[in-house]
This record gives structure tokens, sequence and C-alpha cells, in this order.
């Protein structure tokens, strides 16, 4: 009988995992750490893919979140979208088979990126009530139920109960139970997450059933639709060269790396397959993309490097934009003071770009005014997405803090009405986490963040001064009143003329000195309906 080696011993409880398997131990890693941040990640999940869908077909989306508590930290969800639909051929995987979906293998601008989301929130359903999703999907003409949920081992759908249904509505109702969350009133919950995605998606109405009761509605602030984002080709100097073989790899239809490179990425011609010929001599560019070696895919990306590149394609990028942001700044915080700017598109990394709008608002329920949110006076998004945890490792905070707020007349940035909106938007929008909630520290980020916000910074440091001045004139002012009425007694007394006499024309002496108290305050634009300032920003570039 041959002797069994150690190694046979141990290797005998050697196993292959699913992906879902491995998520189903490092759920944290999907944003599943705490309950109060459970709850808001399977919100995120659905209100983005329902977001994403909606734009995706062109349609104003109305979203319905509606939430009941039904055991200790569990919780019924219902989400609903008025988006396309998902149809029933696809609705497991899309639903409940992590790394599938319909946005990983584009270059575009969308919420969803890695078809992570949703079969997240099936499985996380799944590993803390051990029930099954339950899906309604119509796309106007045809609808179906079913239930839904996931084989771990297998990282494969399960569908039970499927059901033709009457298609009297339009879009897909998630209904779950999930366990080990907890709805809280904080700056990290659903309220303030939903509050903030209808900050930085205008276009959409939104309406929260808490499970208090207490119902919000956050109503439509912009009726037109954001500019679709375009897919576009990749730009070579975003790329790595594993990125470069698997493209190659991949590709079928081209039959020399030259021609694959160019219809591949944006931006290369034969003229720079040319220069990139000289640069990386011994590549062979003739050769089939299929056989691309990792070495020679190293020679090609260094190359990239050494030559000269027009930047890319900047119609990729779907902006929030300045009108849409004022019109949901002065909807949801009302504020006295608003200042928004939208930067030129960047690029970071040397290929991948991207573009910041900022908006400072002051006044109303701006900052720790409104008393509620501790955090609430830095509002960051990333493809406007509400980023709510993670603030101390995030690009967009690291800038905002770094700024000198005395040089823009906030003495505490912390504790004054001030709200600080920061969105960063990219195709490729670099997450420091899987969990998606913080921007990489990248220095042409940060450098990017800081300019647009001390560009709306000048603005606010103008209206606070003239606020400021405006109330020393005020005081003095009232101080010189209040002698008036003895002032004109004595010197009645002295001239002997009637006091009231004297009294109304000190009165209008002073009234002229300081007439510009009695006229609009200095910055107030009065066109406004709601009285906010807005001053035009001036840019520095
Ligand atoms: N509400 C929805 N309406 C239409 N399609 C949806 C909806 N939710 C999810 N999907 C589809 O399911 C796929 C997987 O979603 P998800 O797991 O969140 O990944 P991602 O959003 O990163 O692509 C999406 O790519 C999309 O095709
Ligand atoms: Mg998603």
């Amino acid at each position: 009988m041959a002797a069994t080696s150690v190694a046979d011993e141990i290797f005998k409880e050697f196993k292959e995992h699913s992906i879902s398997e491995f998520f189903r131990k490092n759920s944290q890693m999907l944003g599943y750490a705490g309950k109060v941040r459970s709850l808001t990640t399977i919100i995120h999940e659905y209100v983005t893919n329902g977001l994403d869908a909606c734009e995706e077909a062109g349609i104003l989306p109305d979203l319905n979140v509606e939430l009941k508590e039904i055991g200790e930290n569990k919780y019924s969800i219902k989400v609903s979208d008025n988006g396309p639909g998902i149809p029933q051929t696809h609705v497991g995987k899309a639903l409940a088979s992590v790394l599938s979906g319909t946005k990983f293998h584009r270059y575009m601008q969308q919420r969803g990126q890695q078809g992570i989301g949703a079969a997240g929130c099936t499985l996380f359903a799944k590993i803390t009530t051990g029930k099954p999703i339950h899906v309604r999907s119509s796309t106007g003409k045809q609808a179906f139920e079913c239930d839904i949920t996931i084989d771990i081992k297998s990282n494969k759908p399960l569908l039970t109960n499927v059901l033709k249904i009457d298609a009297d509505f339009r879009g897909v109702e998630i209904t779950g139970e999930f366990g080990e969350v907890k709805y809280e009133q904080s700056d990290h919950g659903v309220l303030e997450y939903l509050r903030r995605t209808a900050l930085s998606n205008p276009h959409c109405s939104i309406r929260l059933l808490a499970p208090d009761g207490q119902e919000s509605i956050f109503p439509r602030s912009a009726a037109e639709m954001p500019k679709r984002p375009r897919q576009i080709k990749p730009h070579p100097l975003g790329i790595n060269t594993n990125d470069l073989v698997e493209f190659a790899h991949k590709s079928t239809v081209s039959r020399k790396v030259s021609s694959f490179m160019i219809d591949t990425f944006s931006r290369v011609t034969q003229n720079k397959i040319d220069e990139l010929r000289t640069a990386a001599p011994d590549v062979n560019f003739d050769k089939n993309p299929a056989e691309l070696t990792w070495d020679e895919a190293e020679k090609i990306v260094k190359a990239i490097k050494q030559i000269k590149w027009i930047a890319p394609d900047l119609d990729s990028m779907s902006t929030i934009g300045e009108k849409q942001i004022e019109a949901a700044i002065k909807n949801i915080l009302s504020p006295t003071f608003l200042s928004v700017v939208e930067r030129k598109p960047r690029v970071f990394r040397g290929g991948i770009p991207f573009v910041v709008e900022a908006g400072i608002a002051y006044g109303g329920s701006a900052g720790k005014s409104s008393g509620q949110f501790v955090e609430g006076n830095i509002l960051r998004f990333g493809n406007k997405v509400p980023l709510l945890f993670d603030s101390s490792v995030c690009a967009i905070t690291e800038a905002v803090k770094n700024i000198d707020w005395k040089r823009y007349a906030i003495q505490k940035f912390d504790e004054e009405p001030v709200s600080v909106m920061v969105n960063v938007s990219s195709v490729y929008i670099p997450y420091s986490g899987v969990g998606k909630q913080a921007i990489s520290q990248e220095d042409e980020i940060i450098e990017e963040i800081k300019l647009a916000v001390q560009e709306a910074g000048r603005n606010l440091q103008r209206y606070l001064h003239g606020m400021k001045s405006r109330s020393i004139q005020e005081t003095r002012y009232k101080t010189i009143m209040r002698y008036v009425d003895q002032l004109s007694a004595d010197l009645s007394e002295i001239t002997g003329e009637k006091k009231e006499a004297i009294e109304v024309k000190l009165k209008a002496l002073i009234e002229g000195k300081y007439k510009k108290l009695f006229e609009a305050p200095p910055a107030l634009d009065e066109s406004d309906d709601k009285g906010v300032q807005k001053v035009d920003s001036e840019s520095d570039d």
C-alpha cells in the first residue's frame, strides 16, 4: 500500500469556492458591515440600479422605497422604479449571480460597474433570513413575478413561483426580508442617503416610507434628463499591461496587433502605430493579437507613455449640471447663499478623464444648522451617487478639509451653516474599496476638487464680507439713533428751536449717511424667487 504523504492528507481538504461563497464570508467588502450601513447599502444598490436603468431608457425616474420593521434588526424592504424592467430570461442572472450585468464590459459612465450590487443583496437576504427576494418586473407590455435566491455553492440563480401577471405598471419592484440591518435617522442612514440622491439627481423623484410610518418625498426639481453619457473607447494612457493582454486575447475581428489597437482604443491612428513601432522596436505589431505576450504588452505600454497623445474624448461624461445643482440645493437646503462651479474636464493617471462640480451653500439648512446631521457639511458624490461612509480616506474630504477656510470668511468650517457639495464624474472612478464609499486620493483629483471649491469659496467670501460690513453699519446706525431723542432735547434747550423739528433733521442726516442699509442687502439678487443669492463665478484658468 502506497504511503500517503502529509501533503496528500492536507490536500484532501482542497476545495474550489464560488465567488458568492467568497462574498458570503466577506460581505463587509460589499458594504455589509454594521447594521445601519448594511441597510443603506441595500437601498443604495437598488436605487442606483433603478437610476441607471431609467437613464439608459430615457425615462424620468420615480423611485419608491418602503421599509417595515418585522423583527429585531429585521426589515422588509421594497424598492421600485418605473424603468424598462428586466426581461424574464435575464432576471435570474441579473439579480442572483455575482459578476453578471450589462455594464461591466462597457467603457461608459454609469453608477453600477461590476455586476455585484443586486446579487449581493439577494445573497445578503439569504444569509440573514434564509429567504428569497420577490421580484415583479414589467416592460409595460409583458410582466411576470417570481421568487429568486442564489445557490451559493454554484453562484447560480434559483427561480421559483414564476407567474405571468398584468402589465399595469412598468419597471422593477423588488421586495425582500433582510436581517442584521437597522433603520436610523443619522447621517449614515437611508433618509440621508435618499436626500443626497435627490440632491445629485434633480431629474428624479423619490419617496421613502420609513419604518415609523413617516413619509418623506423628494420631488423632482428638474424636468430634463441629464445628458446621456456616451460609451467611448479607452484611451491608451489609461491602459495597463494586464488590460492590454486581455483586450488583445479577446479581440476577434482584428488580425494584427496594429489594427487591433486602432479598433480598440481611442486616439490610435496609423501614424501613432508608426511612432509606437519606433519606440518599441522589438515588438512585432503585425502578429495576431491573440498571440500577444505579456512581455510584448509591457513594452507597448511603456512605449505608449513615451509618445504624445491627444487628450481623451470628454463626451463620455455626464455631469449633474450647474443649473440642476442650483435647483436641487435650493429645493433641499433652502440656503441664503449659493455658488456652483463646474470645472473643465481633466485627466488623472495620464489618461482617464474626469470632471469636478462643486457647490457651496450657506444659511438655511446648510451645514450643521439642520441640527440633525453631524457630518452634513461635506456632501460627497461619485458619479452622482452619495458617498456616506469612509469619509476620512476620501479625496473629497481631504481636499475640502485642507482648504484654508478663514480666507473665505469661514472661521470654523465644522460649526457654521455651510455645506460643500462635490461631485466627481468619470468613466472610471478610482474608489478606494469594493464598497465604493470613498474616492482614492489621487493627486490630480484632489487638486481639481480644491480649485473648484476655492472658486465657489471666493463668491462665498464676497457675500459674507458684504453681510459682515452690513451688520457693523447696522450696529452703528442703531447706536447713534438711540441718542437722537436726548440730543434733540438738549439742542432745543440751547437753541430754542422745537425739539421735533431738530429730531426730524437729525434723523434725516443719519439716515442719509446710512442709506445703504435701507436698500436691498448688498448681494441679494431680487430676481430670484427664493431670495437665494447667486454670484456669477469667474473662472481662474
Ligand atoms: N431596476 C433594474 N432595472 C433594469 N435592470 C436592472 C435593474 N436592476 C438590475 N438590473 C440589471 O442587472 C444587472 C446587475 O445589477 P448589479 O448586480 O447591481 O450590477 P451593476 O449595477 O454593477 O451592473 C445590471 O447590470 C442590469 O442589467
Ligand atoms: Mg448596480
